[in-house]
């Protein structure tokens, strides 16, 4: 097992991508913090992973603010008294209603960078201290491949999932002398709720004429992009983030590997 007796913390791990990622370190031995907004949800996965032998603790966070971050690592900290791992994975794709609008406003871009970009940098600072002094971390980052290249319209969650990628690079080269490993995941197409709203967003702007479902929407794009022809799951981007954060993968620091059937192959 991976993850004996190792301590993770997963924000957003209340549902989605974040649930799967959980689960996976959960299975692999690790001790999981939920660390999400949505207290019933996160509580509902806590309960999953006590229900597969692991243990697990909810932290109500908001990875906006540096004082939420701050009290989630030190929850962390007396109840397990050790962490050894930190993945990233809370993210939003706009501010509330966003798949109304057909240009995103400011509100858009100011939440999805403080969630996605900021989420990422309070976190990290705020386990930093602790794993600097044990000289030990593994810090999983995940951006998405909407990072590795600009579009038109959601410009605002690509450039904030670049600025991820961007940013875990900068932190590797930071943690590196201190045994620390900082990469990122960047997922393709996963049913969530994150891609339910992004359908919702495209028949509200782009494809107003479209008489296809969200989930259609969802199924059409995998169709159309991905090498391997299937949709990636939670599970998937959850092996991933396991391989990353276990010592197997010791060498590797600064790195953004995609999870995405092939649909950017760099
Ligand atoms: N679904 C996809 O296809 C896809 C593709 C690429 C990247 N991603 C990325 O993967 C991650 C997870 O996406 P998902 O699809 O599971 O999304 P989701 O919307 O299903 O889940 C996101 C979780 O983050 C939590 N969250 C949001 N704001 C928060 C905050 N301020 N503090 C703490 N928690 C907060 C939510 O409560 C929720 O539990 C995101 O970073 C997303 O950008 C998703």
């Amino acid at each position: 097992m991976d993850f004996q007796d190792k301590t993770a913390i997963v924000t957003g791990g209340a549902r989605g991508i974040g649930r799967g990622i959980a689960l996976a370190l959960a299975r692999r031995g690790a001790n999981v913090i939920i660390a999400d907004l949505d207290e019933k949800s996160a509580k509902s996965v806590v309960n999953e992973i006590k229900s597969g032998g692991s243990q697990s603790y909810f932290s109500e966070t908001d990875v906006t603010q540096q004082w939420s971050t701050d009290q989630m690592v030190e929850a962390t900290l007396e109840e397990y008294g050790n962490l050894d791992v930190l993945v990233n994975n809370a993210g939003v794709g706009g501010a509330l209603g966003f798949n109304d609008r057909k240009i995103p406003n400011n509100e858009d871009w100011q939440q999805t960078f403080d969630v996605n970009v900021f989420g990422i940098v309070n976190c990290s600072q705020s386990v930093e201290k602790h794993m600097v002094d044990q000289g030990y971390g593994k810090i999983v980052n995940i951006s998405s491949i909407a990072g590795r290249a600009g579009r038109p319209g959601f410009a605002t969650y690509a450039a904030s999932k670049a600025a991820a990628i961007n940013v875990s690079q900068a932190w590797a080269f930071k943690l590196a002398p201190y045994g620390i490993n900082v990469n990122t995941v960047c997922p393709g197409l996963i049913w969530t709720p994150l891609w339910d709203s992004i359908a919702k967003w495209r028949k509200s702007t782009e494809e107003q004429s479209t008489e296809l479902s969200p989930r259609e929407i969802f199924q059409r794009t995998v169709a159309e992009s991905v090498p391997l022809g299937r949709e990636q799951t939670p599970e998937d981007v959850g092996n991933a983030v396991a391989f990353l954060a276990s010592d197997r993968a010791k060498s590797i620091t600064g790195q953004a590997i995609n999870v995405d059937g092939g649909i950017r192959m760099n």
